[in-house]
């Protein structure tokens, strides 16, 4: 099994759980994050005046998915292909292998409960 963390930008959340739901994974998780990636933080206008501020942090959403390995290459380029505008800021995915897996009502475990 793999876990799959996707860390998009906000507005792009809709898009990739559409995609995901498209990908039938059996489950997913949403986390409204907020993030420092490498490139610069939008430029922010002040409440008054035309002073502008860097934004401490991206508006991001992280989506986590656990799928079987065999899903693992359409359920990334599904993320990709749903979230990308080609620039920069368009966000990270992330792929750990996970070790063990529990469905906590019927006790069962491995990739069926997923
Ligand atoms: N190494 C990392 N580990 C964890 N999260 C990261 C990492 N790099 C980026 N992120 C997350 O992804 C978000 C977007 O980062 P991304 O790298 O796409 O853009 P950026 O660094 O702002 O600009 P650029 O596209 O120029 O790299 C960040 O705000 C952060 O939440
Ligand atoms: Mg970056």
């Amino acid at each position: 099994m793999k876990k799959i963390e996707a860390i998009v930008q906000e507005n792009m959340l809709s898009s990739v759980v559409n995609a995901l739901k498209i990908c039938e994974v059996g489950g997913l998780t949403i986390i409204q994050s907020q993030g420092i990636g490498a490139g610069a933080r939008p430029m922010l206008r002040g409440a008054r005046g035309t002073a502008k501020f860097q934004a401490a942090y991206n508006k991001i959403s992280t989506i986590i998915t656990v799928v079987e390995d065999s899903k693992m290459d359409t359920v990334v380029n599904a993320i990709m292909n749903a979230a990308s505008t080609g620039t920069t800021g368009d966000g990270k995915i992330f792929v750990t292998n996970v070790q063990e897996a529990f469905d906590i009502a019927t006790k069962q475990s491995g990739n069926n409960i997923l």
